[in-house]
């Protein structure tokens, strides 16, 4: 079975992102093909990027970095959610995403964004940051306004038809993580021979 990540990008105290990835999780924790997991930035407690040597090595010195990197490697897809901050993604989610290399590679991932035009720009910025981690990010996307779907930009109140998008996003998510699996699997058979 197909395990999901949905990580909440911020780390902000009163942050918006709490509500959009529970959200996320109650709608598709009952889905039969895939199991689903929240992944809260803030529990890894990850400092700035502080490894000696490329992520892309892999030899990770540090204790936040090896969990991280465990957690990171057990999912076989990820929903990144994030807001907009300054028209890119929020840098404790760009510093978590640089900690690691490999772990992302042949995975896929999808994208619910909040921000006053749905956070469209960051969510752009992540698809290039996917390109180089090798990760198949699906066109299906949710796009949250800060202005229609949160009252006083604050209390989350999402638009119905946003659901039907998170599960298009989910069907293409779960769908690119099945069928990356072979790939996947010859890579571990590899790095154990
Ligand atoms: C540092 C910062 C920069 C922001 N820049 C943008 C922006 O460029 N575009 C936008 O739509 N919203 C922007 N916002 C508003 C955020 O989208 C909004 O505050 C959102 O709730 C942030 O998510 P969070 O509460 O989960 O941290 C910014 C907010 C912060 C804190």
């Amino acid at each position: 079975m197909i395990k999901v990540a949905i990580i909440l990008g911020s780390t902000r105290p009163n942050r918006n992102g709490k509500a959009v990835a529970h959200w996320v999780y109650e709608l598709s924790k009952d889905r039969g093909d895939a199991t689903f997991e929240l992944i809260d930035l803030m529990d890894f407690d990850l400092p700035l990027l502080d490894e000696p040597v490329s992520p892309m090595l892999g030899q990770y010195t540090k204790p936040h970095t090896k969990r991280w990197a465990e957690t990171i490697a057990s999912f076989d897809a990820y929903i990144f959610v994030t807001p907009e901050y300054n028209h890119s993604i929020p840098g404790a989610l760009k510093n978590a995403i640089d900690f690691l290399y490999k772990e992302w590679n042949n995975k896929s991932a999808g994208f619910v964004g909040y921000g006053a035009v749905g956070a469209v720009r960051a969510v752009e910025h992540l698809r290039l940051v996917m390109g180089e981690l090798q990760v198949a990010d699906v066109k299906a996307q949710v796009a949250l306004s800060l202005i229609t779907d949160f009252e006083n930009y604050h209390v989350f109140k999402p638009a119905p038809y946003h659901q039907g998008i998170l599960n298009q996003m989910l069907d293409q998510v779960i769908g690119w993580a099945n069928a990356l699996q072979q790939l996947r699997t010859e890579k571990a058979v590899e790095m154990h021979t």
